[in-house]
């Protein structure tokens, strides 16, 4: 980029001011969970300037306008439904703005199968699960997350069985959180199965909505024992994940992937000459694109060697912190966030945190994020907590 003056009002000026303020700010980003190791993705250029719009159903080739990449969406949808172990001859999904997206569709497929359903997610759910609850004026329930923000299975049976008293024979969706925004920690879809079937939810009265967002990907790829239960196989109805996180394109998108057999449209469309199945109608045919490109340029072992990477990065910050005192922890062995107690306000005015209201904070160490930002983040927490008071909580500074 050429570079223009500071203060250069020329859209050249405004622009190489722009790029070095994104610059800056990504050196202190370590809040927030999009990878950035992005390959060369010169080969996707040439489409830079063509409007590529996958409008409708996804699995309707061409529909009425030919500048798609419907074929491609079909093979990343494939790729997924593979990772999270859909049977081959009942999978359905398609490629969204985002996991925002992807719950209130699959929220909304939910309620066109179970009358008058009720959704049940946990406390420390994301909150476009009650947003999707609101928009689509379902009832909403939630459980109480454990210390490490996990859902209490037996405080959701408990919830099933009073309101199955009152509401015989109606739906149940639960949206499962597979890595919370807040600490990773994950619902394991087994046991909230487990504790449907001890209420007395019969399976076609249920859908089980996994929002893995930013962990499906990375979880699904690893296959040590213990790995917490969230596929098709461990009793989800649809599993979704969003594209601008784990698998660093660098724009909104998500995927969502579902059983087909608990799917319904809503009949074909004139217009478009498809059938209407999705939340939005024009579609970006680029978020397939760059999906596409970037699972065939890792595949299963790249994408692999990327979360063990990043999971590394996770325990050598834990580490890190924990060596200058300031108390620090993982909800679990595969999380990349570390939690811990908020930090001063000056150094969150330097490095854009998200915080709850237990007081927690974390950092997510995405690929991409080079370890010489952690060491300057775990330096600079030292130092601004040293200058405020000289006492790290739980241990003196080194
Ligand atoms: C668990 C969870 N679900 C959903 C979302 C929303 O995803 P998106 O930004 O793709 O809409 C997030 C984002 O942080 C999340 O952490």
């Amino acid at each position: 980029m050429s570079q223009g003056l500071p203060g250069d009002p020329t859209v050249a000026g405004r622009l190489d001011q722009l790029h070095a303020d994104l610059l800056q700010h990504r050196d202190y980003d370590l809040g927030f969970p999009g990878a950035t190791d992005l390959p060369d993705v010169s080969a996707l250029v040439p489409f830079e300037r063509l409007l590529l719009n996958n409008v409708g159903h996804p699995f309707a080739p061409g529909g009425a306008y030919r500048l798609h990449t419907k074929h491609l969406e079909y093979e990343v949808i494939g790729f997924l439904a593979d990772l999270f172990g859909a049977p081959l001859d009942n999978r359905h999904g398609y490629v969204t703005t985002g996991s925002t997206e992807s719950t209130h569709w699959a929220l909304w497929q939910a309620r066109r199968q179970l009358a008058a359903a009720t959704v049940y997610c946990s406390s420390a759910a994301h909150y476009s699960v009650a947003k999707a609850a609101e928009l689509l004026r379902l009832r909403l329930r939630e459980i109480p997350a454990d210390e490490r923000g996990e859902m209490r299975y037996d405080l959701l049976h408990a919830a099933v069985r009073r309101d199955s008293r009152h509401r015989r024979g109606t739906g149940v969706i639960v949206v499962a959180s597979i890595g919370t925004t807040m600490t990773e920690a994950v619902d394991d879809v087994a046991r909230i199965g487990a504790a449907l079937d001890a209420a007395g939810v019969e399976p076609r009265r249920r859908w089980i909505h996994a929002d893995a967002a930013l962990a499906g990907v990375p979880l699904a790829l690893d296959e040590s024992v213990g790995r917490p239960a969230f596929m098709f196989t461990d009793g989800a109805h649809s599993i979704a994940v969003s594209g601008h996180k784990f698998m660093a394109v660098p724009f909104p998108c998500g995927v969502v992937v579902a059983l087909a057999d608990r799917h319904t449209g809503r009949g074909d469309i004139t217009y478009t000459a498809a059938p209407d199945s999705t939340i939005t109608g024009s579609r970006s045919g680029h978020a397939p694109l760059w999906l596409w490109y970037l699972l065939r340029h890792w595949g299963p072992a790249g994408l692999r060697a990327r979360a063990e990477g990043a999971r590394a990065l996770a325990r050598y910050t834990e580490q890190q912190l924990r060596g200058v005192g300031w108390p620090a922890w993982r909800a679990q062995p595969w999380a990349f966030t570390v939690v811990f107690p908020r930090p001063p306000q000056p150094l969150l005015d330097r490095w854009p945190l998200a915080t709850d209201e237990r007081g927690n904070a974390h950092v997510v160490l995405m690929p991409g994020v080079p370890p010489e930002r952690v060491d300057r983040f775990v330096a600079d927490l030292r130092d601004t907590v040293a200058a405020a008071s000289g006492l790290l909580p739980g241990a003196m500074a080194s």
